[in-house]
């Protein structure tokens, strides 16, 4: 396993599945209730874009700092704002929140959150992180495995954040494919937010044609490309495939995304919603 998110922080595949993931936990903490929160592949939580890594792919120059400049009307992109700015009090963008720090960040006192990290190292730094936040169960080990382990889970409201690095390429795909199937038997009314890359975009047809036929009653799909998806080298953009999404997620986040490709997009930039499945 090679892949390290800190070479990456902050891209906009980033950008787009934090506004995504606070998006959706706004929604849930719109009822009183406690949620849960699974994040599969969680990473370390933080990272510094002044480290060597992040400085040698500068990737979260074109993301989180374009997204972080922006005037916006959209209220999920303010929210995101808010959250990158809360972590920069003195106001320089230099901490990245990873996704588990988002959610933490988030949550109410009664809500928890389970993280699994495969990488030893980081997930060592994941669990200094939230060594004092009784909400928080850091585990070492594979993301997959915790769709078994984990669902259904207590409370029964909640969200399972799946972003693997898809290292293995296109097989990774049916590996995310199995899981949100199994997690689906086991926890139908859980939301399920898978992220996915865009390289060149006939090689997703499979994988799209296998979400459409996940058993589930409402499957969306929100992607933004920051240049045009025909090259098979190059992360030319992502997208987030959403199960039981939040009632009105869809127009947030139809009123994000053609902000997201003009703040952060190049030429053959451009975006997608789409309703895989609404009965
Ligand atoms: C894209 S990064 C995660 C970023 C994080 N979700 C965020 O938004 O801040 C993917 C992470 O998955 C980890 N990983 C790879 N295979 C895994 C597995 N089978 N189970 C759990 N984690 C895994 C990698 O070490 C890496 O930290």
């Amino acid at each position: 396993m090679n892949y390290r998110h800190a070479f990456h922080a902050g891209n906009h595949a980033d950008v787009l599945k934090h506004i995504v993931l606070l998006a959706l936990l706004d929604a849930l903490k719109r009822k009183p209730t406690p949620f849960f929160v699974l994040d599969t592949h969680a990473g370390r939580g933080r990272y510094d874009l002044h480290d060597a890594a992040a400085r040698r792919t500068a990737e979260a120059d074109s993301g989180v700092a374009r997204a972080l400049g922006m005037g916006t009307q959209s209220a999920a992109i303010g929210r995101y704002q808010q959250a990158i700015r809360a972590c920069n009090p003195d106001g320089h963008l230099r901490m990245y929140p990873g996704s588990p720090v988002l959610a933490a960040m988030a949550m109410r006192a009664d809500d928890r959150l389970f993280c699994r990290e495969a990488q030893p190292d980081e997930a060592r730094a994941l669990a200094t992180l939230f060594a004092r936040d009784g909400r928080v169960h850091v585990q070492a080990g594979d993301g997959w495995a915790a769709i078994k382990a984990l669902l259904p889970p207590t409370p029964r409201r909640g969200l399972v954040l799946i972003d693997p690095p898809y290292e293995a390429q296109l097989l990774e795909f049916d590996t995310a494919l199995a899981a949100l199937d199994e997690g689906l038997r086991r926890w139908p009314q859980g939301i399920y937010a898978l992220w996915y890359p865009i390289k060149r975009r006939r090689d997703l047809q499979p994988f799209l044609r296998g979400a459409a036929k996940l058993p589930c009653t409402q499957i969306l799909l929100a992607e933004l490309l920051v240049r045009a998806d025909d090259s098979p080298l190059r992360l030319n953009g992502s997208g987030m495939l959403l199960l039981n999404p939040p009632w009105k997620l869809d127009e947030e986040l139809a009123a994000a995304l053609p902000e997201l490709v003009r703040a952060l997009g190049e030429a053959g930039a451009g975006q997608r919603m789409e309703w895989l499945r609404q009965e």
